[in-house]
């Protein structure tokens, strides 16, 4: 799987170097370009934005360095996906990671200021596959917080990322339930049990127990997960 990253800034992706997607880039599983969009400009000052037609307050990021960018990534791909993190996509959800880990090559590019000339997305979607993502209802600064939070939902369910696929199963989201409480040793905390039925040895017994606290979990915090 390849991810390309265009953004006005390339350091704050430098935590992909560690933990989980680390290692993975390491054995190549996962491979990562990172593109500064100020290198697609022309001008003494590397500008990236100008004012709106139309006025109004901010900033919005000029078409012409996006387009440079999206060219020299896009050309060198075979049938890329384009993704633009904004608040204005379809929401992000554990759906649509399973369905993106599927890709072999997603571009994602992300917007800062008060966005990025349509006429960005409108061309892309002549040459490309392309999306428009929201991570949720509220507004981040740009698009870089919500690259990286796909970047790792997605990157986990590429074979090979997680050691133990197993565990990939048993998780919040994956059965469309949030995930049952965990414990570990011991069995006596500060006062607080580990509940009987996990140390019984009864794996039916235990299944039933996790099936349950996954609904009733899920009832409380998450109705809207449930079906009618
Ligand atoms: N950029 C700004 N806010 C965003 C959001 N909620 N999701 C994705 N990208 C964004």
């Amino acid at each position: 799987m390849r991810f390309d990253i265009v953004t006005i800034f390339p350091e704050f992706f430098g935590v992909l170097d560690i933990s989980l997607l680390g290692r993975a880039r390491q054995s190549g599983v996962i491979e990562l370009g990172i593109h500064n969009l100020r290198d697609y400009t022309h001008d003494r000052h590397r500008t990236v934005d100008d004012t709106p037609y139309g006025g109004g307050a901010g900033m919005v990021m000029k078409p012409e360095p996006w387009g440079e960018a999206l060219d020299d990534v896009i050309e060198s791909a075979d049938d890329p996906l384009v993704i633009f993190p904004s608040p204005a996509g379809e929401v992000f959800t554990q759906r649509m990671a399973r369905e993106l880990a599927d890709e072999s090559h997603l571009v994602f590019g992300c917007g800062r200021y008060e966005g990025i000339d349509q006429r960005v997305f409108d061309h892309t979607q002549t040459r490309a596959r392309m999306k428009l993502v929201s991570l949720g209802d509220y507004v981040l600064n740009g698009g870089e917080v919500a690259v990286m939070a796909m970047i790792e939902a997605i990157g986990r369910l590429v074979p090979g990322v997680v050691g133990n696929p197993e565990s990939l199963v048993q998780e919040s989201h994956e059965d469309g339930l949030l995930e049952y409480p965990s414990y570990t040793k011991p069995s006596v905390w500060r006062g607080h049990d580990v509940p009987p039925v996990l140390l019984s040895g009864n794996h039916g017994a235990v299944d039933a127990w996790r099936r349950e606290q996954q609904i009733e979990r899920t009832r409380r915090v998450r109705p809207d997960l449930l079906p009618e």
